[in-house]
């Protein structure tokens, strides 16, 4: 990677700074207290509604920290099987016992069948660096190996993200990075992954891809000249990787959601049974802000500010995902954008994404940026394995 590299910010404003473990539990406290007030009066799904998943196959990127995390400990103990996609190998095994000591703890109570032991080996940590599309690919191959055994893929969370690390930079393949962990690998992951989420909506009646987005979107722009973001002109937003990449990456991931499911359901068969949702989280007290180099991005340090009040906990956050990933009465539904409102209240609200593109662009917008995306990863030598073809081209 060239440029500045991504950095824990020891000098910046780190979350943990501005928010020491005793205020953490406190603001914790309040948004239980809210959840179950709000339980009440708008919604009552919570992970207890989560159904059994045993014989299904899911796969987390970023599943070693964070919401990441809170949706595979929360899959596991509902007896899904977990591919926990870490892109530190020892980092991922540290999450993946952490899970397991979470579920001895319980003593096996949970929903489901199996024994504890039989659900402690349904976590299987794999190793990956998001930031590579080759180390993608290679990605892809090893999920393979796993979904011959579970007769396919039936969950997809597309989580793992940058966000704000710091000057411009690009990865080894020339694509700005926040755009090549949060966006590109996804797109090359789910469309590598079509087969296996298409077999698994086969024999388990129905599979999900969730995308993990941002409010941030709304913050998003799209330039078909400069897709790669990997050389900003003089005046282009993509002058660092702060937020004007991540909010086009999070754009761009919604974009790409929808327009997949349009072709998904314009194509029939088992795969025209896979629902694509986004979601998003809300502000949420995970590690993600101490990533950001706040030094260099002043909104970033704002948004550590703001957490210090606001974040909710990763419980909270990982509801919109969980409940994309497992509520039974979504199947069918189609592409839905699913999180909270700007005060991170009702978290399972369906929102419209707030970008002025995504209002005035419409499916043909989301459509060339498919198209778009597809030949650039192809000109990059790593065209994705699977192209639903357009909508239009299938009707007539
Ligand atoms: N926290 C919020 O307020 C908030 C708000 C809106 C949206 N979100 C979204 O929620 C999702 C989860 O974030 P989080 O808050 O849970 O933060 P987090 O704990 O930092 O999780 C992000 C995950 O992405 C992984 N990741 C980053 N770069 C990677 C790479 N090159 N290869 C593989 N994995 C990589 C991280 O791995 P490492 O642990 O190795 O860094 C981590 O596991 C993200 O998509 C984020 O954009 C969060």
């Amino acid at each position: 990677m060239s440029g500045t590299s991504w950095s824990q910010s020891g000098a910046g404003v780190t979350r943990s700074s501005v928010r020491p473990g005793v205020l953490s539990r406190l603001v914790g406290a309040v948004w239980s207290v809210e959840q179950a007030v709000e339980g009440l009066l708008v919604d009552h799904w919570t992970p207890n509604r989560i159904p059994d998943l045993s014989g299904k196959l899911a796969l987390v990127t970023g599943g070693n920290s964070g919401i990441g995390l809170e949706v595979c400990r929360k899959l596991v103990e509902n007896c899904a099987t977990v591919l926990l996609v870490s892109r530190d190998k020892q980092r991922g095994e540290e999450a993946a016992a952490q899970i397991r000591a979470s579920l001895m703890s319980q003593g096996g109570s949970g929903p489901g069948s199996g024994t504890i032991s039989e659900r402690i080996g349904r976590i299987v940590v794999l190793q990956a660096d998001l930031l590579s599309l080759r180390d993608v690919q290679r990605l892809i191959g090893e999920v393979k190996r796993h979904t011959r055994e579970a007769g396919g893929l039936h969950m997809l969370l597309c989580n793992a993200a940058l966000f704000q690390p710091g000057a411009h930079a690009v990865s080894s393949e020339g694509l700005e990075q926040t755009l090549a962990v949060d966006y590109y690998s996804h797109v090359e992951l789910t469309l590598g992954l079509l087969e296996e989420l298409t077999r698994g909506s086969e024999r388990g009646g129905g599979a999900r891809v969730v995308l993990q987005a941002s409010q941030a979107e709304a913050f998003g722009s799209l330039d078909f000249n400069n897709l790669k973001a990997s050389r900003p002109p003089v005046g282009d937003k993509f002058t660092d990787s702060g937020m004007s990449a991540y909010g086009s990456a999070k754009l761009w991931m919604l974009m790409f959601a929808e327009e997949l499911q349009r072709r998904l359901r314009a194509g029939g068969g088992a795969a025209a049974r896979i629902d694509v949702f986004g979601v998003h989280p809300g502000l949420v007290d995970s590690p993600l802000m101490d990533k950001a180099d706040t030094q260099r991005h002043l909104n970033a340090a704002l948004l550590v500010m703001q957490n210090m009040f606001l974040g909710m906990p990763t419980w909270r956050g990982s509801l919109p995902a969980l409940y994309a990933l497992t509520e039974p009465s979504l199947a069918g539904k189609g592409f839905q954008y699913i999180g909270p409102n700007w005060f991170n209240l009702h978290m399972l609200g369906v929102r419209s994404p707030g970008s002025r593109l995504w209002r005035t662009g419409g499916p043909e917008l989301r459509s060339r940026l498919f198209e778009e995306t597809a030949s650039l990863l192809q000109q990059l030598g790593h065209p994705p394995a699977h192209l639903p073809k357009p909508a239009a081209a299938l009707a007539t």
